[in-house]
């Protein structure tokens, strides 16, 4: 399949209100031209972002307001987005974490982050897929996951279990769907500089952190060649190579410890 063409066409990106979803929109905009159906709870942001893109880059933007961590609410998302405009691909980015011991994240939060970062995908994605397959456009979609999706993350236990999720879930589908011309690319990126890694918890990881505008390039660049998985940034992407060929378990007890002393230091 050539790349996608992205200009003048329409993309839904989930989680557009703020950090790497809200670069990956003005991105779009900006450089490709594509019109937008931007998704997220904060409808204030959601409204001050379509004016922004507009004003700025003569594009369209549609605001849909759902919560994802709510099935409905996904299915409405779906059919507001695809109402009355055609959609061409889609970046499901919307996500949360908790970054903490693993026994210090309640039921009800993990339930919601499981639903958020992993039932959304899979529902969001069932209606994608059939609807850009018959639509015969060689569309695609992109899902972000995180290097924590890779590299088993101490302390980010669970949200690392559900990006190791979206990274097996969206190479199945890379190749159950390139034959029928429609591309899956997942994308994982390591830390970003968003409001996800502005807390305290998160000072001694900053220096790792990647602009949110440098990342959404990469990762608007990424979606319109296709890629299978890409994980932005030289250094994360040679980082990681060379990690994979240590013992894992050594690896992971590294990241375990900085993690640790990153937590406990934000607490005292
Ligand atoms: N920051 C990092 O270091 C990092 C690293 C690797 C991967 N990622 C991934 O990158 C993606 C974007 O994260 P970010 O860093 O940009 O975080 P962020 O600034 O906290 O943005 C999260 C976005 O998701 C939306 N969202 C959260 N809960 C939602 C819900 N229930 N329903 C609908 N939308 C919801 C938020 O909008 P509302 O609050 O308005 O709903 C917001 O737009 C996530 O999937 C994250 O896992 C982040």
């Amino acid at each position: 399949m050539k790349p996608l063409d992205l200009t003048n066409r329409w993309i839904m990106v989930t989680g557009a209100s703020s950090g790497l979803g809200r670069e990956l929109a003005r991105v779009l905009a900006r450089d490709h031209g594509s019109n937008l159906v931007v998704v997220a709870r904060r409808r204030d942001r959601l409204d001050e972002l379509a004016s922004e893109l507009e004003n700025n880059h003569g594009v369209s933007v549609r605001a849909v307001t759902a919560d994802l961590a709510q099935i409905d609410q996904v299915d409405r998302a779906f059919a507001e987005a695809t109402q009355e405009t055609p959609l061409y691909g889609a970046i499901l980015n919307a996500g949360m974490t908790h970054f903490g011991k693993w026994d210090e994240l309640g039921w009800e939060e993990y339930e919601r982050m499981h639903a958020l970062n992993v039932t959304s995908v899979v529902r969001m994605t069932t209606k994608l897929l059939p609807y850009l397959e018959q639509r015969r456009e060689q569309g695609g979609v992109m899902l972000v996951s995180s290097m924590a999706g890779v590299v088993p993350t101490p302390y980010q236990t669970a949200y690392s279990a559900t990006k190791a999720f979206l990274v097996h879930y969206g190479c199945g589908l890379h190749h159950e769907m390139w034959p029928r011309g429609v591309s899956v690319t997942t994308f994982v990126p390591g830390g970003i500089r968003t409001e996800m890694t502005e807390g305290a918890a998160f000072n001694d990881l900053r220096s790792w952190l990647m602009p949110a505008e440098r990342c959404a390039r990469e990762a608007v660049r990424a979606f319109r060649d296709r890629e299978y998985v890409f994980s932005p940034g030289f250094v994360y992407r040679w980082g990681s190579a060379v990690t994979r060929l240590l013992p894992q378990r050594f690896f992971i007890s590294r990241v375990a410890e900085q993690y640790r002393r990153s937590l406990e230091r934000s607490r005292g």
